[in-house]
């Protein structure tokens, strides 16, 4: 037989059991918090057909012209793409059901996306968005509540300390006067733009302000701003989401930079970010994109949402020491084979009746190895069914950690109430 061993695929991860517990807590809280604002869940496939991306996310983005894993089904040829992010999928399956008929939707999600990034620490291939989409509403109370879902979401997280940046992208006809005074500008600078700033002059010149590259930092922060085009209905959409925001006493800065790197937002954009997690400080990202259902074939209606990289905030909950211990198990019985072994796995099944978590020890061993097994599970109570115990009629348990209130001694329980007691226990 081969020996080969296999690795899994770079830049995609296993989340392993000693990890479930921070991700479920991740996802029962922020879920938590999003019910309470009226939010129902909503699952697209992970496939999409490409065209969904392209139209939705831009064409000339780097998710669309680098990142995406795309493919030809070659049963019938069709050109599909593992998503790399979930609002254009949403707005696809909303329409195509026409959720938006005469109503308005409060969607969350959750699940892995896919970007062909250069992995580093948290920027991974395969990373999990939980995120929520607010359709058919024009806001700006809506963009200020689910700024306060999110800040609701990060201290019930209890990883306060993260930044808000806020900016406005403004309206269509704003953003293309915006869009003709930056080229003009970067066209009278051209020996200072980057090979990538003048592949995209005349397509996305607003991605170039998103730049990363130094020599280029002096060019863009002297370049036009988009604040100084806006008319006064965008203005005053701006001005009442911050009111809204501040009333709601939550802390941020206008940040006039942020432009976002997907094409469907206009108006409200954000990012959450916090300083400690290194070059991948953004935990969370978002913000309002009228044109995009009808872009992907809706009738026109309002849209704007969020997504929060999981992976990110759940390294920020270990930095910031939240992550919660879950041990494997309650209660770990004890026993020796045979007929002990039946009474066993009955005494759990009435133990699991009363919603204890119980592990029955597999197999025949040594009372020493169990012992250890039980230690290990990190069971609070070691229940040991011996034959001459059960031959009277009873069990004994005993407390397996320090501080134990119940059962410090070995202590003998009738079988028939056994369950019972041991759950009272538990629960005490
Ligand atoms: P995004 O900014 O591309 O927005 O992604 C949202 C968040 O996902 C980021 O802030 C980051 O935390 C996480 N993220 C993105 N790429 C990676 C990666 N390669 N590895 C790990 N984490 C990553 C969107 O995807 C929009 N759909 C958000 C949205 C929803 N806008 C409106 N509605």
């Amino acid at each position: 037989m081969s020996k080969e061993k296999f690795a899994g695929v770079k830049g995609m991860n296993d989340m392993l059991p000693a990890d479930a517990a921070v991700w479920q807590t991740l996802q029962q809280t922020a879920v938590g918090v999003l019910e309470r604002y009226g939010y129902q869940e909503i699952r697209t496939p992970i496939l999409e057909n490409t065209k969904v991306f392209t139209r939705g996310v831009g064409e000339v983005t780097d998710i669309v012209e680098k990142e995406m894993y795309s493919f030809t089904d070659s049963m019938n040829g069709d050109q599909l793409t593992l998503r790399p992010e979930c609002t254009s999928a949403v707005v696809r399956s909303v329409n195509e059901h026409s959720l938006l008929y005469g109503a308005t939707q409060r969607l969350w999600y959750c699940g892995p996306m896919f970007r062909h990034e250069r992995p580093q620490r948290g920027r991974y291939r395969q990373f999990h968005q939980l995120g929520a989409e607010a359709l058919g509403m024009e806001g700006p109370d809506i963009d200020a509540e689910m700024i306060m879902m999110l800040a609701r979401i990060w201290k019930e997280l209890g990883v306060g300390d993260v930044r808000l940046e806020l900016n406005t992208l403004g309206a269509l006809p704003e953003r293309q006067a915006h869009r003709e005074a930056l080229i003009k500008y970067f066209e009278g600078n051209q020996d200072v733009l980057d090979e990538d700033a003048r592949r995209r002059l005349y397509t996305n010149p607003l991605r170039i302000l998103d730049t990363k590259n130094p020599e280029m930092q002096e060019l863009v922060n002297a370049a036009p701003r988009l604040l100084d085009f806006l008319g006064e209905e965008s203005r005053a959409f701006l001005a009442r989401m911050e009111q809204l925001v501040s009333a709601a006493g939550i802390e941020y800065v206008i940040n006039p930079r942020l432009v976002r790197g997907l094409d469907y937002y206009n108006h409200t954009v954000f990012e959450w970010i916090t300083d400690k997690l290194g070059a991948q400080g953004t935990i969370c990202g978002g913000g309002r994109y009228d044109p995009l259902i009808e872009m992907l074939g809706g009738r026109p209606a309002p849209g704007v949402g969020f997504a929060m990289g999981m992976e990110r905030v759940i390294e920020l909950m270990r930095e910031c020491g939240r992550v919660p211990v879950r041990t494997q198990t309650d209660v770990y019985v004890i026993h020796s084979g045979g007929d002990t072994q039946v009474q066993a796995m009955l005494l759990a099944e009435a133990l699991r009746d009363a919603g204890v978590r119980v592990m029955v020890h597999p197999g025949k061993s040594g009372f020493k190895s169990q012992m250890k097994k039980a230690d290990a599970s990190g069971a609070r109570f070691a229940v040991f069914a011996a034959e001459d115990e059960l031959a009277a009629g009873t069990v004994s348990v005993k407390a397996l950690r320090e501080g134990e209130k119940s059962y410090a001694e070995q202590t003998a329980l009738p079988l028939a109430g056994a369950a019972a007691a041991i759950a009272a226990a538990l629960a005490a």
